[in-house]
């Protein structure tokens, strides 16, 4: 697999009156085509600011970019136009924002939403538009597509107004698709029917996606790889399979155990953390150390003194974390 999107030690900074806030520290992270990578942890870890840095909107001030860089198929996005950068955000990699399910717009007709968003970007007309609208509806498996682009977001059940917003995402046939926490406002049935829609539209289109979710339970149904992220940084990648069978990182083992059951076999014992004690620090980005060592059950002095690097466990699962062996074996 060839990668698409390459991210590398990539910084977003917040001033704030009350200091500074580092919400991503040196992140770097690579999607391949036609995969679905999940960024998973917390709340507050900078999920969202992830996803919005390879947008370009990250909210500034107070946010802002302060290094790395994000190169998409060659093309660096960090210094990147701002004309070339609003063909590329719905054009070439589309995202559908966390709590969007609210932002379809209630007065307009379904096909006119997405219609437009094809009008936006490409030089066809109103005609060709709608339908490419309808089209679009029919791939996200919305029954009667061509009544449904007449009628309004509120004549739709949840689940379907979801498949809208991802059709929306969809209409430029952009070739990366970021979702950020699809589900979080979803019943489980839904859930695992927009899972399935997106796991179909991936084998069908070759798109690749970027999911992020606090959830490993999505993770495990969704995502190929994965990106484990602890207060701004990555701890933990590997494929979906490594993380969750054979996870390195305290943190992630954490994360793991606070899912009820993952693994083909319900009656494994895990002998993993039963709940991750403490909260996530607020960083400046000066601090030296493992963000995580204030909660960590296996901390040794190091550990407070300097920054665990990703390190290689076994091909393309790595780590940051300097007691590595030691916890693995317990
Ligand atoms: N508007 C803002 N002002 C100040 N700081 C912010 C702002 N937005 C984000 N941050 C900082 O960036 C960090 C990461 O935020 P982000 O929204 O990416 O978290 P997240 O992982 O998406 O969380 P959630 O699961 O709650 O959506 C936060 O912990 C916070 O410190
Ligand atoms: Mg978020």
């Amino acid at each position: 697999m060839t990668g698409i999107l390459s991210i590398k030690n990539l910084v977003v900074d917040f001033k704030l009156r009350a200091g500074n806030t580092r919400a991503l520290n040196q992140v770097s992270l690579e999607l391949m085509n036609g995969e679905i990578l999940g960024i998973v942890g917390e709340s507050g870890c900078g999920k969202s600011m992830t996803a919005l840095s390879i947008m370009g909107l990250i909210p500034s001030p107070p946010g802002k970019i302060t290094g790395g860089s994000i190169i998409f198929d060659g093309e660096e996005l960090l210094t990147a136009s701002k004309t070339r950068m609003r063909q590329i955000r719905g054009g070439i990699i589309s995202m559908i924002f966390q709590q969007s399910m609210t932002s379809l717009n209630p007065v307009l007709r379904i096909g006119d939403q997405i219609a437009e968003c094809v009008l936006l970007h490409e030089e066809v007309t109103k005609v060709e538009a709608w339908a490419r609208a309808v089209e679009t509806l029919t791939m996200v498996g919305i029954p009667e597509p061509e009544i449904r682009a007449w009628g309004y977001p509120h004549e739709l059940s949840v689940g379907m107004r979801q498949r809208v917003m991802i059709a929306m995402a969809l209409s430029c046939r952009p070739r990366v698709l970021i979702v950020d926490e699809p589900t979080a406002a979803l019943d489980v049935t839904v859930q695992a029917q927009i899972f399935d829609l997106l796991k179909d539209l991936q084998r069908e289109t070759g798109i690749a996606i970027i999911m992020t979710t606090h959830d490993m339970g999505a993770i495990a149904e969704l995502a190929d790889r994965v990106a484990v992220l602890y207060a701004g940084h990555i701890i933990e990648t590997g494929s979906t399979r490594d993380i969750l069978t054979n996870p390195q990182h305290p943190y992630t083992r954490g994360l793991i155990s606070c899912v009820p059951y993952l693994g083909e076999n319900p009656t494994e014992v895990r002998p993993y953390l039963t709940e991750i004690k403490g909260v996530m620090p607020s960083l400046t980005g000066f601090e030296s150390g493992c963000a995580f060592a204030p909660r960590c059950p296996y901390k040794t002095p190091i550990c407070e003194e300097v920054r665990p690097e990703n390190e290689a466990v076994i091909g393309v699962h790595t780590a940051a974390c300097h007691n590595l062996k030691y916890v693995a074996a317990v």
